[in-house]
């Protein structure tokens, strides 16, 4: 039984856009989805499912962090039968090609998280992306010419990092700094599922630059219609 998504079954479709932020949410269902309808809002994390292009695609918020993404995901993939889930969300630049507003997808995702340490002890798995979605999300980035980069991206479970932890991230190549992607590709590849996380640069933990909220929302859509081709492409 779902203890934090309250759809009934059937309710929720089988590819899944998952923002933290439960508002962005609800403007994607309002801006992007036809017939969208509400099917949860425990805890104001809202979900809706419509269409886009004619198919069925769900929009989840998760919160921020690993330890609620994983709440959300462990539902919708044990209790909902969601085959493909896509991550859209925000990250910090850690490169100096890396520039604010890019999107960033991620084909890999380290971490320093105590989530990981928990499940695998000492060992260290790779968490990545489906393979599938990764190409299309590259088609789509590349037809619709915005700015984009693809590799490794770190899900950390700290926000406010004093101890400039991300420089060791950084020299290896790292692209940026996330809360949640690892944990959604270990979960998609325990349950034998279909995962992406695509990023938009919101600031740049380097230069201290930051975007403002306009130019948020427009590189926010681009990140959004990348998302939803790829859901629907599967
Ligand atoms: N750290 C973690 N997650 C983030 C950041 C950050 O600096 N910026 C956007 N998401």
């Amino acid at each position: 039984m779902s203890t934090h998504i309250a759809a009934k079954e059937g309710q929720i479709a089988q590819a899944v856009l998952l923002p933290g932020d439960p508002l962005r949410a609800r403007f994607i269902a309002e801006n992007y989805l036809e017939n969208a309808e509400c099917y949860t809002e425990v805890r104001g994390m809202l979900g809706f499912t419509g269409t886009y292009k004619g198919r069925r695609v769900s929009v989840q918020g998760t919160g921020m962090g690993l330890p609620s993404h994983s709440i959300y995901v462990n539902e919708l993939f044990r209790f909902y039968d969601v085959q493909t889930a896509i991550r859209i969300g925000t990250c910090g630049g850690l490169q100096p090609d890396v520039k604010v507003r890019d999107v960033v997808i991620a084909m890999a995702a380290s971490s320093d998280s105590g989530m990981a340490f928990r499940r695998f002890g000492p060992r260290h798995f790779a968490p990545h992306g489906d393979f599938g979605l990764i190409s299309k999300a590259v088609e789509v980035a590349r037809e619709k010419g915005i700015r984009h980069h693809v590799g490794q991206v770190v899900s950390s479970d700290m926000f406010y990092d004093d101890d400039c932890d991300w420089k060791l991230w950084a020299k290896y190549g790292v692209l940026g700094v996330e809360m949640e992607a690892a944990e959604l590709y270990t979960l998609a590849a325990q349950f034998r599922r279909k995962a992406l996380a695509i990023l938009t640069v919101s600031d740049h933990m380097a230069t201290g630059e930051s975007c403002s909220a306009e130019e948020r929302q427009n590189s926010f859509r681009n990140m959004m219609e990348i998302a939803l081709e790829a859901a629907v492409s599967v």
